[in-house]
């Protein structure tokens, strides 16, 4: 009965989409991030020279306060990052911190960074999210 298959065919396509939807929330895709636009990035890069180059460098290479980031950035994904920026982060190893930005810049603001040290420091080539 080709209308059954059809109505049958509808119902998968239907359920397809429903779990795609799903897994997209599931996955942080849902969360409320800013598009990497060009105007998000020059925001971002706006912020990072004001809050951030006192410990990263005006190029993003590092200090005795803070790693590289060119050497940082291709491992994390954009959650990882927006929730170091959010939360800070003691390191055991180094001994050093990370402060939390997540009481002084705004949610948008924070998407702003993670866009321009995207941008900037290097698309994600390798994750692992529970590094130090
Ligand atoms: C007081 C110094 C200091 C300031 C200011 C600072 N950071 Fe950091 N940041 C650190 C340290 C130290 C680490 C490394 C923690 C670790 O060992 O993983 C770090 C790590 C990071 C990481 C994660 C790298 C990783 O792989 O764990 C990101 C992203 C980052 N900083 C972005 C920023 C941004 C954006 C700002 C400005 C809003 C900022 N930092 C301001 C010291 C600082």
């Amino acid at each position: 009965m080709p209308r059954r298959r059809l109505l049958a065919a509808a119902v998968v396509i239907a359920m397809t989409v429903l779990l795609a939807q799903i897994l997209f929330v599931a996955c942080g895709g849902g969360s409320n991030r800013v598009p990497p636009t060009a105007e998000s990035i020059a925001a971002g890069r706006a912020i990072f020279l004001t809050d951030c180059t006192v410990c990263h460098g005006d190029d993003g290479r590092g200090s005795i306060l803070a790693p590289d980031l060119t050497v940082h950035i291709p491992t994390r994904n954009d959650d990882f990052m927006f929730g170091r920026i959010t939360i800070g982060f003691e390191s055991a190893a180094s001994g050093l911190t990370m402060p939390a930005f997540g009481d002084i810049l705004s949610e948008t603001d924070r998407w702003h960074l993670v866009n321009y040290l995207r941008e900037t420091f290097g698309t994600l080539t390798f994750n692992t999210p529970s590094g130090s």
